[in-house]
């Protein structure tokens, strides 16, 4: 069920142990087993330590004291009947006590080994608390910048994010769940979360199931095929009936076809709510759908406590179906060692906020971070020519939004802001003159503006930090417009009007529009919320200490309205062309009706993103040349390697990521104008060239068809090699039966 390295005869045995633990129980400890209940601030009331005695409690969530946490563990071992640990949950998704960049920061990286290292890090810091379950990876495809939980997500793209979420169970889990350094993670929210209609969260999403299967489906997938220990249903209704109680998804997809024998567990109050959808009567009704697709434990709500018996009494469900997923759940503790020993030794704890931690959450905020612009090569600035700059923004001295969303044990007193991270490292060589401009990212008193623009006008350079506060994004927090709040875009072009390089570095939870400030910057950072060590990490990056080498896991809509925009569209049957969009202004007043030629375009924003998937700058100059495969036909089933030549003309050492797409021109569904491929991370000096290969077998142009099938299909492709979804350099192969 997991990658940790049981072997088939352990398997076994923790079933039968399983097996025969379930034989021994009671329907009220079997119901227990079943239930998740939420802390209560590192106290254990009267009516909770009964509970835990009865074996009517099978897991805590959101309880960080560890005394308290092995008080309960020891009330369950020590006084229960059968003495059962439980399962310690908690939202540990970028970073425990050491935050990581929010997980789409995480996810610019590209680099599946800094994720591993993140949730490993994360799962280290939980685990010395006593927490052993994750509620993470977050691998809902998010391709709507205006749902807030576009943040905890890897991005639009299901081969990325596959890749990523495969890293990141692989942090949390380790090779062996029973490692003291190991938790059980949690592919959420499953499924199709993430084209909430409208971006606002918990809204209902319909998705055809060819775009199910070929898209939101696919990390959810490689996940589960990976080992990923658990999953967790989502809230939103899809395609009409809540995924929470929805067979299709949670038995044919994820049971039969996939064979996940792993735990379920819904999402908070997911199973109650189906009555509030209208898919159920009654919290009765609700806990009936909820076993029927196979929902193995409760969150929060407490259904399955107060009316499994009585449908088991109706008839209405049956004891075996309680016996399967109690026997999960056992396993699961079985597997993670629980019932050796559920206690952690307080001292575990001081590996909390380690150097060697804060240290990998900088590596991961340099390789987060995504440079969108840089003219003249403003940037990196100069240590030597630089004598003085103007630190400007509401964000510039921030040690709380930098952390960004969901960060439950995370404290700003341990984040290091821009303003420290460049204070540090220019050690006086280099003035720093700060002036926030505004008091806060929603402020709308611009008198301080005077004062920014003075401070520009009398320093070389100018550095602004501005964006969305951490609570602008996540759960429940989506936004009808993706702009800068406030009047971060008045301070900008106020202060540009000082004639000074300006360079723009923006601290979101989602894509911005950015389109009023573009034109008064020379250059644009993008950060993200990069977490504790956001500060060190960017201003490394300003004075070229890294290059960046981020790039862009979603794309950068030029205007909201442009939304839901990706790369990996369809052609339509009036692909847009340049110079083919007649622009709003450009067309004659009182002009005449036209269809004739059109073509797939807005009038006030054409076709094209404002920054596209995979898009990232460095320091380095990296062309692209001599593409080739090693064959121009292939027959189904073989394999084709794709190469290039990446050179960097550029005069700084610098990191690229060389990205892989393919399209099939012609397919019984019709297919994407591209899909990611694959991708590696080179590191190349000034001047010097690496040819960079991909092999991939027919196998990997599969895609499901209408029936449902998998199929890869005979026919012409194209391959493109580059360093983002624009990538020019292409070229042509065919796939014979
Ligand atoms: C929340 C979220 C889910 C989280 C859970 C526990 O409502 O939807 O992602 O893991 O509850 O906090």
């Amino acid at each position: 069920m997991n990658i940790s390295i049981l072997n088939e005869s352990q398997c076994q045995s923790i079933s039968d142990q399983a097996k025969k633990l379930v034989g021994e129980m009671t329907l009220v400890e079997k119901i227990g087993q079943m239930s998740q209940v939420f802390g209560h601030n590192a106290k254990i009331p009267n009516s909770m330590r009964e509970d835990l005695r009865a074996g009517k409690i099978g897991s805590v969530l959101n309880e960080v004291d560890l005394p308290t946490l092995n008080e309960m563990q020891r009330i369950c071992m020590e006084e229960s009947r059968l003495k059962i640990p439980l399962l310690i949950g908690r939202d540990v998704i970028h970073g425990f006590k050491t935050i990581f960049p929010i997980p789409l920061g995480q996810a610019a990286s590209w680099d599946p080994d800094m994720v591993e290292k993140g949730a490993h890090v994360a799962a280290k810091e939980a685990a010395s608390k006593g927490v052993n379950w994750t509620f993470a990876p977050m691998i809902d495809i998010s391709r709507d910048p205006r749902w807030g939980r576009i943040a905890e997500s890897l991005g639009e793209d299901p081969f990325l994010c596959s890749q990523l979420g495969k890293a990141m169970v692989k942090g949390f889990q380790g090779n062996d769940l029973n490692h003291k350094n190991s938790i059980a993670a949690c592919a959420k929210h499953f499924a199709g979360y993430g084209a909430a209609e409208a971006g606002k969260d918990y809204n209902t999403a319909l998705i055809p199931e060819n775009e199910m299967r070929n898209v939101y489906l696919r990390p959810f997938q490689a996940v589960a095929d990976f080992g990923v220990a658990t999953f967790m249903s989502a809230f939103c209704d899809l395609n009409g009936v809540p995924a929470t109680g929805n067979q299709w998804l949670m038995k044919q997809i994820l049971r039969q076809e996939w064979g996940f024998d792993g735990v379920v567990v819904s999402d908070w109050d997911s199973i109650v709510e189906m009555t509030v959808h209208g898919f159920t009567e009654d919290d009765a009704g609700a806990a009936r759908a909820a076993i029927q697709a196979g929902i193995d434990m409760e969150m929060a709500s407490q259904s399955y406590r107060y009316h499994l018996h009585e449908l088991l009494q109706r008839g209405k469900i049956d004891i075996d179906q309680i016996n399967t997923m109690v026997s999960r759940i056992l396993e699961l503790k079985f597997e993670l060692g629980l019932f050796e020993n559920p206690f952690v030794d307080e001292s575990e704890a001081a590996i909390i906020l380690h150097p060697d931690h804060l240290e990998a959450a900088k590596q991961a905020a340099i390789k987060s971070c995504v440079l969108l612009k840089n003219e003249n090569n403003v940037l990196p600035l100069s240590l030597s020519k630089t004598k003085s700059i103007a630190l400007i923004g509401p964000l510039a001295d921030d040690d709380y939004e930098i952390m960004g969303t969901w960060v439950f044990d995370g404290e700003a007193q341990h984040s290091i802001s821009c303003k420290t991270g460049l204070e540090n490292l220019l050690e006086g060589e280099v003035e720093v003159k700060y002036e926030p401009g505004l008091e806060t990212v929603r402020s709308t008193d611009e008198s301080r503006f005077d004062a920014a623009i003075a401070i520009a006008q009398s320093s070389d350079a100018v550095v602004m930090v501005v964006g969305e506060e951490s609570f602008m994004s996540g759960e429940a927090h989506s936004r009808a417009e993706i702009d800068l709040p406030g009047r971060q875009a008045q301070l900008i072009n106020a202060v540009a009007s000082a004639g000074k390089p300006l360079i723009l570095v923006v601290m979101a939870g989602r894509p911005l529009t950015l389109e009023n400030v573009l034109p008064a910057t020379d250059a644009v950072l993008y950060a993200w919320h990069p977490g504790t060590m956001g500060g060190p990490a960017i201003a490394d990056l300003l004075f070229g200490e890294s290059s960046p080498s981020g790039k862009l896991p979603v794309t950068f809509p030029k205007k909201v309205g442009q939304i839901p925009i990706y790369y990996a569209h369809k052609n339509t049957g009036r692909p847009p062309q340049d110079g083919g969009c007649v622009n709003i202004n450009d067309a004659p007043v009182r002009a005449p009706q036209t269809s004739l030629g059109m073509t797939s375009f807005h009038l006030d924003a054409g076709f094209r993103p404002q920054f596209p998937f995979g898009f990232g700058l460095s320091y380095g100059d990296f062309r692209y040349e001599n593409i080739a495969t090693s064959h121009s036909v292939i027959n189904m089933g073989d394999e084709i390697q794709f190469s290039a030549d990446v050179l960097n003309a550029g005069a700084h050492e610098a990191e690229e990521v060389v990205q892989l797409y393919i399209r099939d021109l012609v397919g019984s569904v019709t297919r994407p104008i591209k899909e990611l491929k694959g991708f590696k991370r080179i590191k190349l000096k000034p001047k010097c060239r690496e040819r960079v290969s991909f092999i991939l077998s027919t196998d990997d142009l599969a895609f499901y068809d209408h029936q449902s099938k998998l199929v890869s299909e005979p026919g012409l492709y194209h391959a493109w090699i580059g360093g983002s979804s624009d990538a020019s350099l292409w070229m042509e192969f065919r796939v014979n039966e």
